[in-house]
C-alpha cells in the first residue's frame, strides 16, 4: 500500500470545446467563455471540491490544418477561442485561496524574460499557487502567427532546455529575503542579494536581474506533457508534474516506470515529481445513470471536430485520407506535429481493429474525442479504477478532464470525492496536507531552488 495521497488536477480549457469534441452543445455546459464569471465560478467550485490545482491548456493558433483553412473549425466552434491564460488566472487568484493555478505557456514562441516575470507575478499575487505547464508547441500555424519559421522537434526541446535555465535563473536573481522594505532602517532591499544572471546560450541570452522579487514558491510548480523520448528526458530534468495521455493501465505503468528512470538519471529522488494521466470521469448515482450520461456525451461528440483537432495536433491534413480504407503504412511518418500523440492513437486502433484499421475507426475511439481514459460508473466503480491505477503505480494522481463545465466536475465532487476521502486516497479537508503554505508544500513537492 502507498502511504501518500493522490494529486488531483482539474484539466480545463479557456475555450468552448472542453477538449471533448462538441461538448459546448451539452445541456450541462456553461459556454460563456468570454465572461470573467465563468472562470471565477469554475475555480471556486474546483477549489471547494478539494482539487489540488486547476490548469488550462493552450494553443497559439486556430486549428487550420484540416483542409488548410480555419473555416471549418470556426463554423463548429472547435477550439477557435483561446483566451490569454495569465489574465484569467490573475483574476481567479483574487477569488480563491488554496487551489493551484496553472497556465500553458510556450517555450518556442515566448521569450524567457517575459515568462519568468509573468509567472513570478502570478506566484506573488496568488501567494504561492502558480503552475507553469511548459509546452514546446506543435504546428506551423502557431509559427506563422509569430512570424517565424517552425523549428524541428529536437531543436524545440534544445531551446526549451535553455529557456528553463534562463527562467529558473531569473527567478533566483533575488536571493531569499533580499527584499527588506524596512522603514525603521530605511532599507528597501539588500543590494548584495540581488544579482545579474548573465546567461548566454546557443539560442537565448538574458542579463537580469528580474524586476520581480523571488517567487514565494522559489520556482513556481513546473508541469510538462511531452511524450517522445526527448520529451520524457526534458520532463526528467525539469517537471514537478507530468501530464500523460495513457489509454490503459498497462500503458500507463510502462510510462510511469520509464519516466521514473528519467527522474533518476537527473539525480531526482523517488517521489520528487508526480505523474498525472488524463482521465474523463462520467459518474452517476448508479451504473445505469452513468451509462446514460456517457451515451449523451457521446451523442453530442462530433467526429468532424475530432478530425479537425487531430489534423491540428499531428500537423497533417487528414481530409486527404479516405475514411474507410486501411491507414497507410507510412501514416505516422507524415506527421510533423506531435508524432507521439498520433503514434499512440495508431497503435491503439490497430490493437482494437487489427492492421486494416481505418481513419474512421481511429476517429471513433473515445480517447481521440476526449483525451485519456474514461472511467464510467457509480462512485464505487469509478474509485475502484482510480485506486487500482494509483496503488499499482500507474500514476500519482489524475488530471481530471472537465468534459462538460460545470456539469462534469459537479458530479465528480458530489459522487467521487467523498468516496476517495472515505478510502483515504485524498487528504481529508483541513488536514496539514490541505493547508501547507504554498502549493508545493501542499502536494509534497520539494523546493527546487539552487541558491
Ligand atoms: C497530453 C499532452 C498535452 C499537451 N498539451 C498541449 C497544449 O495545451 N498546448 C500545446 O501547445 N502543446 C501541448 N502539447 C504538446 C507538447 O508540448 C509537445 O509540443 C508535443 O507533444 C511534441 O512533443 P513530444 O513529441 O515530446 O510529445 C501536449 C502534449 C501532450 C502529450
Amino acid at each position: 500500500m502507498r502511504d501518500d495521497h493522490m494529486t488531483l488536477a482539474a484539466f480545463a480549457t479557456a475555450s468552448t470545446s472542453q477538449r471533448a469534441a462538441g461538448s459546448w452543445l451539452h445541456a450541462a455546459s456553461d459556454a460563456r467563455v468570454l465572461d470573467a464569471e465563468h472562470y471565477v465560478n469554475m475555480a471556486r467550485e474546483v477549489e471547494r471540491l478539494g482539487f489540488d490545482l486547476l490548469y488550462f491548456d493552450d494553443r497559439l493558433a486556430m486549428p487550420a490544418t484540416y483542409r488548410r483553412s480555419h473555416q471549418e473549425a470556426v463554423r463548429r466552434g472547435t477550439r477557435v477561442i483561446k483566451l490569454d491564460l495569465l489574465s484569467i488566472l490573475a483574476l481567479v487568484s483574487a477569488h480563491t485561496t488554496r487551489i493551484g493555478l496553472g497556465a500553458t505557456y510556450s517555450t518556442t514562441y515566448y521569450e524567457p524574460y517575459h515568462v519568468a516575470r509573468a509567472f513570478a507575478t502570478l506566484d506573488h499575487l496568488s501567494k504561492g499557487r502558480a503552475v507553469w505547464n511548459i509546452v514546446t508547441s506543435l504546428n506551423a500555424d502557431e509559427a506563422a502567427n509569430f512570424g517565424v519559421g517552425q523549428l524541428d522537434p529536437a531543436t524545440r526541446y534544445d531551446r526549451a532546455d535553455e529557456f528553463l535555465e534562463v527562467v529558473t535563473g531569473l527567478w533566483e536573481t533575488w536571493e531569499k529575503d533580499a527584499l527588506k522594505m524596512d522603514r525603521t532602517t530605511e532599507t528597501f532591499a539588500d543590494a548584495k542579494m540581488v544579482h545579474e544572471l548573465n546567461y548566454a546560450g546557443q539560442y537565448l541570452s538574458s542579463k537580469g536581474p528580474l524586476t520581480v522579487p523571488r517567487p514565494p514558491q522559489g520556482w513556481p510548480v513546473l508541469m510538462q506533457a511531452g511524450q517522445s523520448g526527448r520529451g520524457m528526458e526534458f520532463a526528467g530534468r525539469w517537471a514537478d508534474l507530468v501530464f500523460t495521455p495513457s489509454a490503459s493501465i498497462e500503458q500507463s505503468k510502462r510510462k510511469y516506470a520509464a519516466q521514473t528512470e528519467q527522474f533518476e538519471r537527473h539525480g531526482r529522488a523517488a517521489g520528487a515529481a508526480r505523474i498525472l494521466p488524463a482521465v474523463s470521469v462520467v459518474a452517476g448515482e448508479t451504473e445505469g445513470v452513468a451509462r446514460e450520461k456517457d451515451a449523451y456525451l457521446r451523442a453530442v461528440q462530433d467526429p468532424g471536430e475530432a478530425l479537425i483537432i487531430l489534423s491540428e495536433v499531428a500537423g497533417v491534413d487528414l481530409s486527404a485520407f479516405a475514411m474507410d480504407e486501411p491507414l497507410p503504412d507510412d501514416f505516422l511518418d507524415l506527421a510533423p506535429g506531435s508524432r507521439s500523440i498520433l503514434q499512440r492513437h495508431v497503435e491503439r486502433v490497430r490493437q482494437l481493429h487489427g492492421p486494416t484499421a481505418t481513419l474512421r475507426d481511429l476517429l471513433e475511439m473515445e480517447e481521440v474525442g476526449a483525451m485519456g481514459v474514461r472511467f464510467v460508473g457509480d462512485p464505487q466503480q469509478v474509485v475502484d479504477q482510480m485506486s487500482e491505477w494509483f496503488t499499482e503505480y500507474a500514476c500519482d494522481g489524475f488530471a481530471v478532464h472537465l468534459t462538460v463545465v460545470p456539469g462534469s466536475f459537479e458530479d465528480f465532487g458530489r459522487l467521487v470525492i467523498p468516496e476517495l476521502r472515505r478510502r483515504n486516497l485524498v487528504p481529508p479537508p483541513g488536514s496539514s496536507a490541505a493547508t501547507g503554505a504554498h502549493l508545493r508544500d501542499r502536494i509534497g513537492l520539494p523546493d527546487r531552488t539552487l541558491r
